[in-house]
């Protein structure tokens, strides 16, 4: 735990993730299901969350990865299933790139098939973000997107034929990057995305993608760390 804080707080832009994390867990009211993001902002909002179970606030968890769900036990968050509680009231959750309208790029962690599942269970989607996240246009950020290995070589062909670049997913170590659905992620440098919501349905078309990074309308809110204060992007 200790370890995990150390990493989270020496990273770049991590008073403002930190300064997003802890605004949006301030929004999570008693009795709430919340559904819990991934990355190194999310977790400061799960941090915080787990300060205000300690001092009392009752909540449930649904994590959106391995990875936080065991952030969450650690720091003491009672945790559910979707199966058991398949509205969730609020989810917070970090981005990669996040554009005037709230549509974001998401899956730099790896997370996205289970966070965009929970972000549309959800009443409410916040997004936790530092400065450096907000973009007039999406596209800098390499797409990811989560395919079957059984039809990785044909999907990069699909997406070379839509333009795109796409780079299979690797470990800092070398090995082949597995999410936690035992999937692969193409990472796809598109360049400038010009219609987010056209190219989300020409992915969620092809067979053998099980999801992509595109979330579109999905978020009303993003809290944005700027400096030590945070600033709130409305849809
Ligand atoms: C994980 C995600 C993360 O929310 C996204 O990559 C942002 O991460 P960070 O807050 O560490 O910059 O989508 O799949």
């Amino acid at each position: 735990m200790a370890e995990q804080i150390m990493t989270h707080s020496q990273g770049a832009h991590s008073q403002e993730k930190e300064a997003a994390g802890r605004a949006a867990a301030k929004l999570v009211s008693d009795g709430e299901i919340v559904g819990l993001g991934t990355g190194s902002t999310a977790y400061f909002a799960v941090i915080a969350l787990g300060e205000r179970v300690q001092a009392g606030l009752k909540i449930i968890g649904i994590p959106t990865s391995v990875q936080t769900g065991d952030l969450a036990r650690t720091v003491g968050i009672p945790l559910t299933t979707l199966d058991e509680n398949p509205e969730i009231d609020i989810t917070i959750d970090g981005a990669d790139e996040v554009d005037p309208n709230l549509n974001l790029i998401k899956g730099g962690g790896g997370a996205l098939l289970r966070e965009k599942v929970v972000a549309s269970a959800s009443k409410k989607m916040v997004v936790v973000a530092d400065s450096g996240k907000v973009v007039p246009g999406l596209g800098k950020f390499p797409l990811p997107v989560e395919v079957i290995p059984f039809a990785r070589t044909l999907i990069e062909k699909k997406i070379v034929s839509l333009g795109a670049s796409p780079r299979l997913r690797m470990r800092p170590d070398g090995s082949l990057f597995i999410t936690d659905n035992g999937n692969q992620i193409l990472d796809c440098s598109f360049g400038r995305i010009d219609n987010p919501p056209a190219l989300a349905v020409l992915l969620s078309n092809i067979p053998g993608i099980v999801e992509h990074g595109l979330f579109i309308g999905l978020a009303k809110l993003a809290i944005v760390g700027r400096g030590d204060g945070v600033e709130e992007l409305r849809r």
